[in-house]
């Protein structure tokens, strides 16, 4: 007992001595807890609705709030009074919000996130001497809102952002979370930030003027956090599968909103809100996804490609064991009878195979997959076995199917 005690007693000794002659360690402790609203709406900018003006008035009430506007290029144009009814709009709620500027317009879609888009956002926003009491308000599709967001968030170190999505993919998806950024060294979202917007405002008229496959693309994003998160929207989407494909108001607002809590869900209780770790269930699919954006130089749309991302990565989790046949058939089912596609040629380029290191590399290190074992069921593999993705790709390959 005594040499058991005197050991203890060394050990002590030991280790409060060296960690004190090392140095020093104040250990610094800051908690921040991030909360947005994530509103749903039709017609924010028509005078009697209040949402826009008491989302920027909902920290500060006694004060005016000053807000500019940056607008994708092709919403600008398909919604040609948009400029004058958001100045109708400050001017009817005048005593809580007052417009800076007229919409500064920025080029929609993929190209936008760039470094010199970027750089003339901040010029402008400069020029138009936004600090950190104005407001950014982004509206726009997921590439718009990327780059604004990475502007907003560089700006003084941080302007308070309000997005407002105006596709399927950003009102259910990427507009809802904390991310941004922008392409650079020829990968995608090389550059950005986390930061959480200041409130998200989710109008659904603004869908009414999306190209149809932008209409449909978007609901890949459904069927993937359906298939990781929860096996009763799954089977929601199938029993309204027509009515979404027909693009019906009331299914697509709550396809959007269910999927946009879900997403808003796993961000808040997933436990890794900054990504730092491997898992990353709402990347179902998106390993090959991202791979045939940029081998289809982005001709595929990001939801178009999820979707065949998903066909892949179902057939995958069959040929490996996990998934049973008739579970991976109705997810091929569902995305052809939403309109979404689930095969492209590029899917047999070799890249698409050496994407899986890029993957790897964009984790930093350990490659880590998600499948399923079921609907509703995520499963996380470490290793892909080429002959069995190879298996899943003839699987999947229509010209091979008809012979
Ligand atoms: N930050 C995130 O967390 C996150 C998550 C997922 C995806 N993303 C990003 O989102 C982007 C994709 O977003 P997307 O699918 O919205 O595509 P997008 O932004 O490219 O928009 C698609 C097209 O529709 C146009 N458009 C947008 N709204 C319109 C409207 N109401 N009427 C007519 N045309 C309209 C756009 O100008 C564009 O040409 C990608 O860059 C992707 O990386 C970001
Ligand atoms: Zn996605």
């Amino acid at each position: 007992v005594g040499t058991a005690l005197t050991v203890v007693a060394l050990r002590k000794l030991q280790w409060e001595v060296p960690a004190a002659a090392v140095g020093d360690v104040i250990m610094q402790r800051i908690a921040v807890v991030l909360e947005y609203p994530v509103a749903f709406t039709r017609g924010a900018f028509e005078p009697d609705n209040a949402i826009f003006a008491d989302t920027l008035a909902r920290r500060e009430r006694d004060r005016k709030h000053r807000f500019v506007v940056v607008v994708d290029s092709n919403v600008a144009a398909a919604w040609p009074t948009l400029g004058a009814d958001i100045a109708a709009y400050a001017h009817h709620h005048r005593a809580r919000i007052d417009l800076a500027a007229e919409p500064i317009s920025i080029p929609g879609g993929e190209a936008c996130k760039h470094e010199s888009v970027l750089a003339d956002l901040h010029r402008r926003l400069a020029e138009l001497r936004v600090d950190r009491h104005s407001y950014i308000v982004a509206i726009g599709g997921g590439a718009v809102l990327d780059v604004v967001g990475y502007a907003a968030a560089t700006l003084h170190r941080g302007v308070r952002l309000v997005r407002m999505p105006t596709t399927v993919l950003a009102q259910n998806d990427a507009g809802v979370g904390v991310k941004n950024g922008i392409n650079a060294f020829g990968s995608k979202n090389f550059l950005g930030t986390f930061a959480a917007p200041f409130a998200v405002i989710n109008d659904s008229r603004f869908l009414a003027t999306l190209e149809p496959r932008d209409r449909v693309a978007g609901m890949a994003e459904a069927v993937k956090v359906a298939l990781v998160r929860d096996p009763a929207f799954f089977a929601w989407l199938v029993a309204h599968a027509d009515a979404l494909a027909a693009f019906e108001t009331d299914a697509v607002e709550y396809m959007i909103r269910r999927c946009a809590e879900l997403h808003l869900e796993h961000i808040s209780q997933g436990g890794d809100p900054f990504e730092l770790g491997n898992s990353r269930p709402l990347d179902f699919g998106h390993w090959a996804a991202h791979k045939l954006e940029v081998v289809t130089d982005h001709a595929l749309r990001h939801g178009e490609a999820v979707a065949i991302g998903i066909a892949l990565d179902s057939g995958y989790s069959v040929e490996a064991g996990l998934l049973a046949e008739r579970d991976r058939a109705a997810i091929v089912e569902l995305l052809v009878k939403l309109g979404l596609p689930v095969w492209h040629d590029r899917v047999r380029d070799p890249v698409l195979v050496d994407g899986l290191a890029d993957f790897r590399e964009h984790l930093g290190g350990e490659l880590c997959i998600t499948l399923l074992e079921g609907i509703g069921r995520p499963f996380e593999a470490h290793e892909v076995r080429e002959q069995l993705l190879r298996r899943a790709i003839d699987q999947l390959d229509p010209a091979r199917r008809s012979r």
